[in-house]
């Protein structure tokens, strides 16, 4: 509903991104800045990220910002699909092409038309099947089962996979020329435990649409309770988020939700961060130089997770992005 009613003017487009995908961390807002940017052209998009991150409404938002827009958005989850099924739900089929083929079917390709085609776990297409995808890319050309003549169609492919696409391709399971054409432009949505700022922006927009939804008044969280979602890890990422608000919006009738209310699962991590944080450490007798001791430790986190950032920041109990402007605020150099 919000994307019809944004999208009437194209010249919005990025207005709209902004809209539909919820976030200011500056990890999120540079993969919407590319987002808005390839939207209006034609290239392949192939986007990663994991379970919850928010692939699909990626996809959707860029094929709602592109001049397609008015066209068709056609999903298709290519996992778990045997090789024939994955052919005939893609290309179509003719009447006959297989025992219970009973009539023409239309695939999807044809059914994106001139809009877009969404390749959900795409790692999972069947080796034969990504052939022909690979010549559809290519040549716009596809062949429906058993069907003796060629058919074109000018759909724009958007692919995406939480799987790590490299890995599959080393492992013989994907293709890697496949692999070079969809990943025209990668676009890589970061788990919520890696842009921490937007966990309090996203659970307010959850908690008051979702209030709307369900004619209830919309809950305020405490600071306590703030504190306590921002630091859990969230494996399930947005997905779960927004779950979780759904549940306390409707279990708590709209009252405002404080940290008792939340899953123990969460309430823990919290209390565990929180111990460790304080533990261990007595200030000596003659003080300390505190900046000095934030920077030994920026460092060790840096070096015995060999320079990975974010798995630095998650030593420190930092978001990546504080950790970024530490390491820049005390000029350290993390190789
Ligand atoms: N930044 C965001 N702002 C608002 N809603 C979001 C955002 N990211 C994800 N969501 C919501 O979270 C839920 C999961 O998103 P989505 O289905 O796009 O994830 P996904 O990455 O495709 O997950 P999966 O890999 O499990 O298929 C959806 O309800 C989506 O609308
Ligand atoms: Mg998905």
């Amino acid at each position: 509903m919000l994307m019809s009613t944004i999208i009437k003017d194209q010249s919005r487009n990025s207005y709209m991104v902004r809209t539909l995908i919820q976030g200011q961390s500056p990890c999120l807002v540079e993969v919407l800045r590319v987002a808005e940017i390839v939207a209006v052209t034609d290239v392949n998009v192939l986007i990663t990220g994991e379970t919850g991150t928010g692939k699909e409404l990626l996809a959707r938002t860029i094929h709602q910002a592109s001049p397609r827009y008015q066209q068709p958005f056609v999903s298709l989850n290519c996992a778990s699909l045997e090789e024939d099924l994955a052919d005939s739900l893609l290309f179509g089929h003719c009447r006959g092409a297989f025992t219970d083929a009973k009539r023409d079917h239309d695939g999807y390709v044809h059914q994106a038309a001139d809009g877009t085609l969404f390749l959900d776990e795409v790692a999972d297409l069947p080796l034969t099947t990504q052939a022909k995808l690979l010549r559809f890319l290519e040549s716009g050309e596809y062949q429906p089962l058993g069907c003796g003549f060629q058919r074109h169609s000018t759909a724009r492919v958007l692919a995406a996979t939480n799987r790590c696409l490299d890995s599959a391709v080393a492992a013989g399971t994907f293709r890697r020329d496949l692999y070079y054409r969809l990943n025209v432009i990668p676009l890589h949505l970061p788990p919520l435990r890696e842009r921490r700022s937007d966990i309090e922006l996203l659970a307010v927009k959850f908690l008051s649409s979702l209030a709307q939804h369900h004619g209830l008044r919309c809950p305020g969280l405490s600071p306590n309770a703030v504190q306590c979602l921002q630091k859990y890890d969230w494996p399930g990422n947005v997905r779960e988020l927004r779950n979780l608000c759904e549940r306390l919006l409707i279990l708590l009738q709209g009252q405002d939700v404080q940290v008792e209310n939340l899953p123990p699962v969460i309430r823990n991590q919290h209390d565990q961060k929180t111990a460790s944080a304080g533990a261990g450490f007595v200030l000596p007798v003659n003080g300390i130089d505190l900046y000095q001791l934030e920077q030994d430790l920026i460092r060790q986190a840096l070096a015995s997770s060999s320079g990975n950032q974010s798995q630095a920041a998650r030593l420190l109990g930092l978001t990546r992005d504080t950790l970024l402007y530490r390491i820049k605020k005390y000029g350290i150099q993390d190789r």
